[in-house]
């Protein structure tokens, strides 16, 4: 049924371009970060368009924001989604992409006159990207109840505000607990923002797991002291001892199989050319597919910092800010996805995501999966983040095609009874 249904490209390129223009950057990214008023103004963006398909919309207390389409039956809604915002310098098609074509699938829907067995949604996460607030994603761990509104408010940014008083400020969150929702089964459409899929001339990736994630936030307090007068055996230098740490990432990245280790956080204090800094505050992003490994990296960055801060006599303050283990996709909707684009006709191939998404938050709760669609040069979390129209209208065809089969049969998690029987309370 339906085989031949496809989505409009170019009405989902032309999307594409509507909401890269808010937040747009004149280098041509876009800076949206979490609950700021240009995410505040993307979010609108996303509710309107939500709201001229006749979906009904919800929006939870956070200001994550579902669109529903009702099925001839209610029940487990097979639910697709992503995020609108960004990291500082991002482009303009991280999150938005999975967004955008869950309309774009609606709206195909729509025009087909076709309605599902169950009702299908596109879900909009808040603050997936963690670059001003964190954890990330900070919605999609809300909606799965590890993270309440309390202690979501609590958080301070880099910008030294928190959420609550940006939550204040906005007047788009609701009031919705997303009670009564059952969640059937959660797909995310993506870019790689890696170079695998390019470099294989491959149209889609079919994702079967997400490696896992550590962040740690280290603040170090030396002494000031002045750069040209003060003997080197006398300093106690928390520029030096941040950047020895940013050293050994890399060497825990070469030394430790399928590692990752960045630091890309780093701010010292006073910041001044001629004085010994007093304070460094950093951040450490641990990634590996393999939880023991992860584990490894993070005891040897610890046992490394508090050697090398205790030589140079500075303090440290070390702080867990996320902590996500490695997630493996269902199978039967990771099958689905790959019989999907080879009926398109498209070349797949299964892969890992390097990159964190509200799929694998949301795996915790339902089935779930994700599709990816190649990233020119691999490269994302910049403003020259690139895929073509022609590889996003791909990756949408499989998205609706999954979803049509989804929504025609879908088992379900009762959001209300997962909140119960994990011992959680709902927002
Ligand atoms: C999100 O984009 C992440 O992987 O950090
Ligand atoms: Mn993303
Ligand atoms: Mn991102």
């Amino acid at each position: 049924m339906h085989e031949s249904l496809r989505v409009n490209g170019s009405r989902l390129e032309r999307r594409l371009e509507e909401l890269a223009r808010i937040g747009a950057l004149e280098s041509g990214g876009v800076c949206r970060l979490a609950f700021s008023p240009a995410d505040k103004a993307g979010r609108n963006y996303v509710e309107g368009r939500m709201r001229s398909l006749g979906l009904e919309v919800r929006i939870d207390a956070i200001g994550n924001l579902m669109g529903i389409r009702p099925g001839r039956e209610p029940g487990p809604v097979a639910v697709c989604g992503s995020h609108t915002d960004t990291v500082g310098t991002g482009g303009r098609y991280d999150g938005a992409t999975g967004v955008l074509a869950g309309l774009e699938v609606m709206e195909t829907l729509n025009e087909a006159g076709i309605t599902t067995q169950r009702p299908l949604a596109v879900i909009s996460f808040v603050n997936e990207e963690g670059a001003r607030f964190m954890p990330d994603m900070m919605g999609s761990l809300f909606v799965r109840g590890d993270l309440g509104i309390g202690q979501a408010r609590a958080v301070i940014g880099i910008d030294g505000t928190s959420v609550g008083s940006n939550l204040d400020d906005d007047t788009f969150p609701g009031s919705d607990d997303f009670h009564g929702f059952s969640f059937g089964s959660y797909l995310e459409l993506h870019i790689e923002q890696g170079p695998v899929l390019e470099s294989e001339g491959i149209q889609i990736g079919v994702v079967e797991g997400v490696q896992g994630i550590r962040w740690i936030e280290l603040n170090l307090e030396g002494a000031a002291a002045h750069a040209g007068a003060t003997p080197i055996e006398m300093r106690r230098d928390a520029g030096y001892v941040a950047g020895a740490i940013a050293q050994y990432a890399r060497r825990l990245s070469l030394e430790i199989d399928a590692q990752r280790a960045t630091v890309g956080f780093l701010s010292l204090y006073p910041n001044l050319v001629n004085v010994v800094a007093e304070q460094a505050r950093l951040t450490v992003d641990l990634r590996n597919p393999d939880s023991a490994r992860l584990g490894e990296a993070e005891r040897r960055l610890h046992d490394f910092v508090e050697q090398t801060a205790a030589l140079e006599r500075v303090r440290v303050r070390s702080e867990k800010r996320v902590d996500v283990a490695p997630v493996v996709f269902d199978a039967r909707i990771v099958g689905i996805v790959e019989a999907k684009a080879r009926v398109l006709g498209v070349s797949s191939r299964r892969m890992i995501s390097g990159a964190g998404h509200d799929a694998q938050i949301m795996a915790g709760l339902c089935p779930a999966a994700m599709i990816f669609v190649p990233s020119s040069g691999g490269i994302s979390h910049n403003v020259r983040e690139y895929t073509s129209a022609a590889d996003i209208e791909c990756g949408a065809n499989v998205l609706l095609h999954t979803l049509l089969e989804l929504g025609a049969s879908n088992s379900g998690t009762d959001h209300a009874k997962f909140m119960q029987f994990n011992g959680l309370t709902s927002f």
